[in-house]
């Protein structure tokens, strides 16, 4: 079986070569296609960074008009899909929703699952652009008692979402541009980085020929964990315990440093940026931003900048090169727009597709593509008799 490498974590091991994101995690420098995340973040909308991320190129003003007329085709779900939700418990965790919804969308087309197949994989991308807003803020309105609100297709793509999650039927809706250039920026700053665990995932999936909705599903399954995209609603409830127990910040940096505590900083430390997190950076201003225009006075923010402040000049992190991570300050800015918290990581979801289907498609399109396969080091006992039942114990 010759020589295998291990590497726990894949922290040397590179699984593809890649043209979407480049990422020098000692300069904290991101850039998509080539464009500097911070430029993008200034001048773009999220679907035009979406295009960008998927076929490469920014678009022309005929092509994005065109992908929007597309995407806005695709955005109500089938009816029968409203039926998915009532098996739910109220109680559902929206991210368990999502990935099974996202799932379920294979039955429903099963016309565009061939991923050889270049214009069912166009129809699928279009779909899953479109649906993902309708599909998460139906699962909040499902946790909610409220009815579902059907897309408005005369909106922006974030506009259209807000209004979705946040309209009902009684009263006219207004959507706020400043939470419209939050939640933008945000889903921008999320849209892709190279190859981490629910990107690895889509591809891993993929790699087996498993179809788009199946491939992406996997990632968002795997986003759900603490470690990856659910530390954004971890850092929250961290937060909110700090404050209820007297803002006592030097308490829960002494407990991270604790070994046996197996607490950790939520939204600190990356396994890639070891000097800071430019994500972080551009959320970190646009948080200030925001709550200052909209003059809320919100603890969250106050004691996460204490925290930020008190870890910096601690010698466990400064050692280890532990900086706030882009899910620090992203949940204070969701909160200033009225997303309640178990709903962040969907939101870094809907943000994180363009990078998925984008990687999904250049490994579909490879000419070395190949199912991926790990090999492992196998430490179990050597062989031995089978022992029968009566014998055992
Ligand atoms: N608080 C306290 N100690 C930490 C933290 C933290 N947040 N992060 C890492 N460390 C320590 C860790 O205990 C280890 O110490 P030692 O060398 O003494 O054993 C050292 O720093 C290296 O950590 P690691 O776990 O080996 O690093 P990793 O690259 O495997 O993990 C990470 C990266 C992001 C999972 C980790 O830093 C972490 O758990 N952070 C908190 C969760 C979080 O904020 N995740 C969001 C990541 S960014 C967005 C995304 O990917 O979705």
């Amino acid at each position: 079986t010759g020589f295998i490498t291990l590497d726990d974590g894949y922290v040397n091991t590179g699984s593809t070569t890649s043209k979407i994101t480049y990422l020098d995690g000692e300069a904290g420098i991101l850039r998509y296609r080539g464009y500097p995340i911070e430029q993008l973040a200034e001048n773009c909308d999220f679907v035009e960074v979406m295009y960008l991320l998927i076929y490469g190129e920014l678009p022309t003003e005929a092509q994005i008009m065109d992908f929007r007329k597309s995407i806005r085709r695709h955005t109500m779900l089938h009816e029968d899909m409203r039926s998915f939700y009532d098996g739910f418990p109220r109680d559902a965790h929206p991210m368990a929703i999502l990935s099974s919804v996202v799932s379920g969308l294979s039955t429903f087309y099963q016309d565009s699952l061939d991923p050889h197949d270049p214009r069912q994989v166009e129809v699928s991308i279009h779909r899953l652009l479109a649906k993902l807003p309708t599909i998460a803020a139906y699962s909040f309105k499902k946790s909610v008692g409220q009815p579902f609100i059907y897309p408005q297709n005369d909106l922006s793509y974030c506009e259209n979402f807000l209004q979705m999650m946040f309209a009902v039927p009684s009263e006219p809706f207004h959507v706020d541009p400043d939470f419209v250039s939050a939640l933008n920026l945000l889903l921008i700053v999320h849209a892709d980085h190279e190859q981490n665990c629910s990107t690895s995932t889509v591809r891993m999936v993929g790699s087996a020929d498993a179809n788009l909705f199946a491939s992406i599903s996997a990632g968002i399954s795997a986003l759900w964990g603490p470690l990856h995209g659910g530390a954004n609603e971890a850092v929250v409830s961290m937060l909110e315990k700090i404050i209820a127990d007297d803002m006592n910040v030097e308490k829960y940096v002494k407990l991270a440093k604790d070994k046996t505590s197996k607490f950790r900083l939520m939204g600190f430390g990356h396994r890639v940026y070891k000097n800071f997190d430019p994500r972080a950076t551009i959320i970190k201003k646009a948080c200030d931003t925001l709550l200052a225009k909209l003059a809320i006075k919100d603890p969250i923010f106050e004691v996460a900048q204490r925290l930020e402040t008190a870890a910096l000049n601690d010698e466990y992190f400064i050692e280890r090169k532990l900086y706030p991570n882009v899910d620090f300050y992203s949940g204070v800015i969701y909160r200033a727009i009225g997303i309640p918290v178990q709903m962040f990581t969907v939101l870094f979801a809907i943000g994180r597709l363009p990078g998925w289907i984008a990687h999904w498609k250049e490994m579909q399109g490879s000419p070395s593509k190949r199912i991926c396969r790990p090999r492992q080091v196998y430490t179990g006992p050597t062989e031995r008799e089978f022992v029968s039942l009566e014998k055992r114990g």
